[in-house]
């Protein structure tokens, strides 16, 4: 694996799982892998989990890792190709890659989309000009349309979890009052329609809320949250901006948010979010504090998901 951007980048998924599992259970077991080797974590937007889960996994491989927020700790970046940088940013990508590319030997990338213009987000103009310019191993740390360490995380934590050979998971739309990314759900849905994750997906939110069909072919897709809850073993709460009527909120609807009553027509799943949550928004008091609730194991396995990501890569080019 040279560069970790979506699940098409892993040869053997079922591999990249047990070995995340094993890491789990032995995670300084490759302490040598990374030693002398740097990753250095470009943040163009905020995050919790993922530059604290991805320093853990570095640590456990002896990486040394550096972290920069553009914008704040460097200068503003321009992004477009060919035009008069008079204006607020006064570094080019082309650069400022490169020269991250001398320090490190391994970059990670979070930068979210602008919701304004679906094809230049959808085209993920800043991870693919790192992959180009930088000339050493990039990881997505969630891109415009994709976020694969989650993803791989949601899978591990699955896997661990699922007590029949093909559970039914269930993707489910909630509403949020800010117009959020499709990243996530994207992701999650070209994960769990891999042949490897072995899983029934459905994907439910109300009309005008469909993803991109790239993502999301081979799941059932309705508008019906009830219907597509029964017998669910995982229920998995995410909100989303409209991806037909761009970036846009076109539903307020209060009644998507997961509640115990919601909770009662799924086969006792267990409930699953990546954080951060707005709760009595998304999802109730009662559901995310209950047993069922396994969103902080999710959040625990973002360490193994990335620590096995960064050892094939380690393994695999150096
Ligand atoms: N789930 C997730 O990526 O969390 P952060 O945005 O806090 O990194």
């Amino acid at each position: 694996m040279r560069n970790f951007t979506s699940v098409h980048d892993v040869d053997d998924v079922t591999a990249l799982v047990n070995l995340a599992l094993e890491l789990k259970q032995d995670p300084l077991k490759y302490a040598n892998i990374g030693r002398n080797k740097t990753l250095g974590l470009i943040f163009f937007n905020p995050s919790l989990r993922t530059r604290l889960s991805t320093q853990k996994a570095a640590h456990n491989l002896t990486l040394r890792v550096m972290d920069m927020n553009v914008g704040q700790d460097s200068w503003n970046l321009e992004i477009r190709d060919n035009v008069v940088m008079d204006g607020d940013t006064s570094e080019h990508i082309k650069e400022a890659a490169a020269v991250i590319g001398q320090y490190c030997d391994i970059i990670g990338i979070r930068s979210f989309p602008s919701l304004n213009d679906k094809d230049t987000d959808y085209k993920e103009e800043v991870i693919q000009k790192f992959i180009t310019y930088s000339g050493v191993p990039v990881v997505s740390l969630e891109s415009a349309t994709r976020h694969p360490l989650q993803s791989l995380a949601d899978l591990i934590t699955i896997n661990e979890l699922k007590k029949t050979a093909r559970p039914k998971v269930v993707l489910t739309w909630a509403a949020h009052p800010k117009a959020l990314p499709q990243a996530v759900p994207n992701s999650f849905a070209e994960w769990m329609n891999h042949p490897d994750a072995n899983v029934d997906l459905v994907i439910t939110h109300p009309e005008g809320y469909e993803l991109d069909p790239k993502f999301t072919q081979g799941a059932k897709i309705t508008y019906n949250q009830n219907e597509a809850l029964e017998g669910a073993d995982f229920v998995y709460a995410k909100n989303w901006s409209s991806y037909k009527y761009y970036g846009n909120i076109i539903s307020k609807d209060k009644s998507w948010m997961i509640s115990p009553e919601k909770m009662k027509l799924t086969n006792q799943a267990k409930f699953m979010h990546c954080l951060p949550v707005r709760r009595n928004v998304i999802v109730s008091d009662a559901v995310i504090d209950s047993p069922d609730s396994v969103v902080i194991q999710q959040a625990g396995n973002r360490v193994w998901s990335a620590q096995a990501v960064l050892k094939k890569i380690l393994e695999d080019n150096f």
